[in-house]
Order: structure tokens, then sequence, then C-alpha cells
């Protein structure tokens, strides 16, 4: 059978609930069978009482305007500006705006460079005159191939709308720390398939039908607080013919047969009869399944996957090309995830080396090595700040690349340090979500030889924005640094 065409679908959800008292609480989860519970303390409530303001309840007006001038706005438009404020400006406009911000962030980063080590100034100079002012060239931005009803994967809010409708399942109209607690439906949110925006009203139905209330994060009463739902893209047809089967084996004619586990099996090469595809479990799915770059992964609902999975092709394509590397290569993949950068190089390469706070996402990321045929991968399944330095010295090859992904903040200045002090690391492919909260991990690789940064300083040899996030202000920085030798 082969593809057609491509379609979302809804493939995973999740729930977050409170009770507000143990009894409470535990009748709460018992009703949405196995999903936990946790309290958190409230940032608006803080905010207020360090304001001066009190416990009270913020106005209606308050709560759902986010910001000052935004009264005449409807309030699917607040919503929009909230969630996708790039909504309505033509796609090439967004990109633009993108490349301008990030032009900004790198001239900056040569700034700090000028600072922070002086013995690359004239090198810095030479630089900027061949790259427009930057310290190095500064590719145009990648696009994403889709713009609209990208993301796989979203964490609604619940709450009240600004009618004070109860169980409103969607994003709140402005930042919580702010003050605004109002949350209005998704369906305005060009960002978000249909698909998703099905299941969250048919969610939203289910608990307006029921005995509990959105939870309040001022007064903690209340119960339902978020809902996470995970889409995929898959085959259409093929996705058909898996329910027919469910269907007939679950309920059907064949249920009388006794089949209790079927899996389900694509063959793509219709001459030869040869499949790379595994074997996929049609009857009591655990995991999510997602197709990229030719290969399957499995994503638990606790760990991290981009969330524009043809964007992330495209990103996985530039980190591939850029480390440049080979059969002798060994690849440290820092903050791994479930393993999806790694895994998609580790035929080309001698070894890979993840390493990944989140236990989940390394049983993925185990799991997917082993169901696409990869054994050339090892995982350490820990904070990479606390293993770094002894996974360096544990690596005899002389030739080694680190994909580094880190969240927002950026890496653990301990991580940039051992990346520094390896003499036998020659590049680095720095991916970043949040180029400016990265900077410092920029400088530091830049910065000049210390007794902290006791290796020579990496140059950024290159730069690129990959657009993985359409509709937001947000976008993917690619830089590659390498060492004098290599540069
Ligand atoms: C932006 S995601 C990148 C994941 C992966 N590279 C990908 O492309 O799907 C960042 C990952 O870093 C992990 N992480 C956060 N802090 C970490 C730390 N101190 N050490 C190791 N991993 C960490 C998170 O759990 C998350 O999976």
């Amino acid at each position: 059978m082969f593809p057609i065409g491509k379609v979302a679908r809804c493939s995973w959800l999740g729930v977050g609930i409170y009770g507000r008292n143990e009894e409470e609480r535990e009748s709460a989860i018992t009703k949405i069978n196995g999903h936990k519970a946790s309290a958190t303390a409230d940032p608006l409530l803080k905010k207020r009482r360090a304001d001066g303001q009190g416990d009270d309840e913020p106005s209606v007006k308050k709560r759902c305007v986010g910001e000052k001038g935004e009264e005449n706005l409807s309030p699917d438009e607040r919503l929009k500006k909230a969630v996708s404020p790039l909504w309505n400006m033509p796609y090439d406009k967004q990109l633009e705006s993108k490349s301008e911000e990030i032009g900004q962030i790198m001239k900056n980063f040569a700034n700090q460079i000028f600072k922070n080590n002086a013995s690359l100034r004239d090198w810095l100079t030479e630089q900027r005159k061949k790259y427009d002012g930057h310290c190095c060239e500064l590719q145009p931005i990648k696009p994403s191939p889709v713009q609209t009803g990208y993301r796989n994967k979203c964490e609604f809010t619940i709450g009240q709308d600004i009618d004070k409708n109860d169980n409103t399942v969607g994003f709140r109209f402005g930042q919580y720390k702010d003050g605004t607690s109002s949350v209005g439906e998704p369906h305005c949110l060009s960002n978000i398939p249909d698909t998703m925006k099905t299941v969250v009203k048919s969610f939203q139905d289910f608990i307006r039908l029921g005995p509990y209330g959105a939870y309040n994060p001022e007064t903690h009463a209340g119960h339902w607080r978020m809902l996470t739902v995970r889409t995929t893209r898959s085959d259409e047809e093929i996705e058909k013919e898996k329910t027919r089967l469910h269907e007939y084996f679950s309920s059907g004619e064949g249920r009388s047969s006794g089949v209790t586990c079927l899996y389900f099996r694509v063959y793509s090469d219709r001459m030869t009869g040869n499949t790379t595809e595994p074997y996929k479990h049609v009857l009591g799915k655990t995991n999510i399944q997602e197709t990229l770059l030719n290969m399957n992964f499995e994503i638990s609902p606790d760990a991290f996957f981009q969330v524009n999975t043809a964007g992330a092709e495209v990103l996985y394509e530039q980190i591939a090309e850029w480390c440049g590397a080979t059969t002798t290569t060994t690849v440290l993949d820092i903050c791994c995830g479930t393993g999806t950068i790694g895994l998609t190089l580790a035929k080309r390469v001698s070894s890979v080396i993840g390493i990944e706070l989140c236990p989940e996402a390394i049983e993925n990321a185990k799991r997917n090595a082993h169901i696409n045929g990869i054994t050339n991968v090892t995982y350490h399944c820990c904070k990479a700040e606390d293993v770094i330095t002894q996974t360096m010295k544990s690596i005899t090859s002389h030739d080694v690349v680190a994909i580094v992904d880190p969240p927002r903040a950026g890496l653990h200045p301990q991580v940039v340090r051992a990346l520094r002090n390896s003499p036998f690391l020659k590049k680095i492919v720095f991916v970043s979500c949040n180029p400016k909260g990265a900077m410092n991990n920029f400088i530091d690789l830049m910065r000049q030889t210390s007794k902290k940064m006791r290796g020579q300083p990496y140059r950024p040899v290159k730069a690129v924005p990959v657009d993985m996030f359409p509709q937001t202000k947000h976008c993917e920085l690619v830089i590659l640094f390498e060492r004098d030798s290599c540069t």
C-alpha cells in the first residue's frame, strides 16, 4: 500500500485535574482514570500581593484584556494576538520580521565577541566586512513547509471564558502572571489543526456535562486544569484500513476468532517487497507514533517532540549538513529528547551518544533506536551538566561533533565548560529556540582562554534561522561553531 495523502489525526489526550481535598481529589482522579494531580504556587496571587492589591478577583475587563489598548478588539482578535501574534501578517512579511530580529541578535553577538575576547578583534573586523556587519555568514531564513494547522501538540488551559462560562478549554487571552485568567476557545487560531480543535470541543462538551468545574489557580477551588492534545501526520488510506481491521477484530465478525493482539506492516517497495517500516500495533496502542525523515518515532506523553514535524525535517536536514559527520564520527546529542536528531544521523556515523534529562524520553529514544534498526547509539538519562565531563573523557575518538538543542534558557555553564575543555571536539551545531536566552552560552564558547575555559575558543562559522513556528514571533536559530584548526 502506498501513501496517497497526509492527514492529521488526533492520537493522544492528556488531562490535568485537581481536587479541593484528598477525598475529592481521589474521586476526580478515579473519574479520569489514572491521570495524577499536583499543586503549584499561584503566580497571579503572588503578583497581586506583591503589588499590594490583596487577594480580590480582578475585574472581568482586566481578566480578559491582556494589554492596554486592546479594549476595541473582539475576543477572537485578542486570542489571536495572544497566541499567534503574527496571524494577520502575510507569511513573507513574518519571515522578514524574524530575519530582522535574528539579524539584531547576531549583531549583538558580534558586539559581545568584541567585548569578551580581545584576541578575536582583528578576525571579527574581517568577518564583519565580509558578512554585512555579522560575525559569520548569516543565511536566509528557512520557511516552514506548512504555515497553518502545523502544531502537533498543544497544552490547553481550562477555565472560565469572558462570559464566565465554566470549563472552557482553550488559551488565556494574555499572560496569567499579568493578571489575565479568562480563557478563549481556539476555533479562530490558524496554527492549530482542525482535528485538534474538534477534540478540544468534544472534551469541553464532556467536562461541561460532568460534575467538576475548572480549577481556579487563585482560590484553588475546582478541578479541571489543562488538556494536552497531540496529533500526528499519517496516511489516510492506511489509517482507514487499520481502523477497519481494528473494528473487525475487536467488535466485528473477526472477534470470535480469538485474536488478542494485532500488528500491521507497510511494505513501501512494491517491486522488491522490501520494507524498512516496523510492525505497527493495531490493538491496544500505548504511545503515539510519528514519521520523520522516513524514520519512525514513538513518543510518550511526557517526552519532548518538535511541534512542527515538517519544520523539524527542514531543521534536522540542516543540522546533518552542517555537522558534516562521516562514518568515523562520534556524535554527541546533548538534550536529545526522544533521540530524533542523533537517530536521523546514526546510520551515517560511527556512534551516537545521547544525553537527556527526561526518563520517558530516554525510554522512547532507546525504543526508537530499536524500531529503526539502529544499534550504534547509547543514552545517558541525566542532567547534561552532571555527566558531560565524564562522557567527554570516555570518548576515545578524535573525530567528535556535538549537537546541542537545549530548552529556552540555554545550556548549563558546566556543559559549555566541558565543550570548551575537550581538546578533541572541533565542531558544535548549536540549535536554539531562544537565541537571547542562549547568548551567554554563545559568548562562553567564544570567550578568551582562561582557567575556567581552558580549551581554544570556538568561532561562529555560519548561522541560519529556521522557522518552526509560523504565525508567531518565534523561530529556531542554528549556529555552526568551529575551532581554529577548522575555520
Ligand atoms: C528543545 S528540546 C530538544 C529535544 C530534541 N533534541 C528534539 O529535537 O526533539 C530540549 C530537551 O532538553 C531536555 N533537557 C532540559 N534540561 C536538560 C538538562 N539539564 N540536561 C539534559 N537534558 C535536558 C528536555 O527534557 C528536552 O527534551
